[in-house]
């Protein structure tokens, strides 16, 4: 039995070994790792043997979808650009049957990209695949995503039917998507509801009919992550046409697991990940980009890469938090406000001394702002001292215990301790000295 995940299993320990052996020739260097010429011939080779996992933005469809969310042309054009520059692969721009704004949008992307595959949404339906073909047709390169429920439950309630009148609709939407283009996108709605053997029976058909990928949502964000894996694995090994196509993660966070069970999933054999900038998305949100971006990113040891340059990370995501006028919440990761914000004494003292102490990531990687050591009543010394001493005041041990007894009296009273409490604090002490 053939594995997809056998080869980056093996990497994975060939990974770890290197990265093993290179630990031990390495050297922090003011918070960098520096490498021996060996190393970085081994990190080189690491690099050489891993996959490329797709990034498949859908913040322009599946984002937008959210109340509030609705973006005008000219504001999705602004963000498609961003998009690009940010190296999305493919980028879903919208479903363009759903009303004549939306057309235009994508079909403005469509005019405008240059290198992302430009990708329209459409139900397992003739006119929308017409209509979406026809939007996208400007594009350089473009995909159809086109689709239908495969769970028992959709089968069921949405459509009235029969698993076996599900693949037949399903097959003539690939085809019929493929008068239009070589780059047809499947996708199995509520996959992670699906019964395995039947999915797989669906999977099967629409590769022959021509899908080249295969999208498995997990619409509904019920799986757990070891589930999803063994899913994918599941059609990996039973789906003998399966190597025509690449298997695509689209997770939904409605347990908080979107992000685990898209790593899962590329684990389990899917080298596509679906997801949006700041895990925007129906209800609670999709798979967030930023975070599988840089968990591929940190371990490297599991053998993927994207194409994604992560400097891009933060600025992308004020852009759409402003735009979409949706707040990311402060402890997101990646993205958040405190993502890289210190405040408790231990953390600070440790981060002071060393940053990989309590960082795995440094901010400017990601293009966030200076870590941050905020003042809270949980606050000690040596971030009081270190936040004076970037104001410009250069005190001694003594001063700093002294301050630090005026410090916990305002910081008990306060949230956060701020730059001109601080000099207030700094300006009285220095008085009372002068004046003894
Ligand atoms: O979550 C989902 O199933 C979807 C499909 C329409 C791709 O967004
Ligand atoms: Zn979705």
């Amino acid at each position: 039995m053939y594995y997809p995940n056998f080869g980056s299993f093996t990497h994975c320990k060939i990974g770890i070994k290197m990265i093993k052996n290179t630990r031990s020739e390495s050297i922090n260097l003011n918070n960098k790792r520096v490498f021996s010429p060996f190393c970085i011939y081994k990190l080189f080779k690491i690099n050489e043997m891993s996959e490329k996992v797709y990034i498949f933005d859908t913040t322009l469809r599946d984002g937008e979808q959210v109340p509030g969310c609705k973006l005008n042309t000219k504001e999705k054009l602004a963000l498609s650009v961003r998009l690009e520059e940010l190296g999305v692969d493919i980028l879903e721009a919208g479903f363009p049957v759903s009303s004549p704004g939306d057309f235009d949008s994508v079909n403005q992307i469509a005019k405008t990209l240059k290198n992302t595959v430009i990708c329209g949404l459409t139900r397992a339906v003739q006119k929308d695949i017409e209509v979406a073909a026809q939007a996208l047709k400007p594009a350089a390169r473009f995909r159809i995503h086109t689709g239908i429920g495969t769970s028992d439950l959709h089968i069921k309630y949405k459509f009235n039917s029969t698993r076996e009148a599900i693949i037949e609709r399903a097959v003539q939407a690939v085809k019929m998507a493929r008068n239009f283009t070589d780059d047809v996108e499947f996708y199995a709605e509520d996959a992670g509801r699906t019964d395995n053997v039947y999915l797989a029976q669906v999977i099967e058909a629409v590769v022959k009919a021509g899908a080249t990928t295969l999208n498995i949502p997990d619409t509904t964000g019920y799986c757990l992550p070891y589930q999803y894996q063994e899913k994918m694995a599941y059609l990996w090994n039973n789906v003998h046409n399966i190597h025509k196509a690449v298997l695509s993660c689209h997770c939904h966070n409605d347990l908080g697991l979107a992000t685990a069970n898209s790593i899962a999933g590329v684990m389990g054999g899917a080298r596509q990940i679906e997801c949006t900038i700041n895990g925007l998305g129906e209800r609670a949100g999709n798979t967030a980009l930023e975070e599988v971006v840089m968990i591929l990113n940190q371990h490297k040891d599991l053998g993927y890469y994207t194409s994604i340059n992560p400097k891009l990370l933060n600025p992308i995501s004020r852009e759409v938090s402003d735009v979409m006028r949706m707040a990311v919440q402060p402890n997101k990761a990646i993205v958040g406000s405190n993502a890289f914000s210190h405040s408790s004494g231990i953390h600070q003292d440790g981060f002071l001394k060393e940053a990989q102490t309590y960082e795995i990531i440094n901010p400017a990687e990601v293009g966030a702002e200076d870590s941050k050591i905020v003042l809270t009543a949980r606050s000690g010394r040596s971030a009081l001292a270190h936040r004076l001493h970037k104001l410009g005041y250069d005190f001694n041990r003594n001063d700093i215990d002294a301050l630090y007894a005026l410090f916990v009296n305002v910081a008990d009273k306060k949230k956060e301790v701020v730059e001109s409490d601080l000099q207030t604090m700094a300006a009285a002490y220095q008085t009372t000295m002068v004046s003894q």
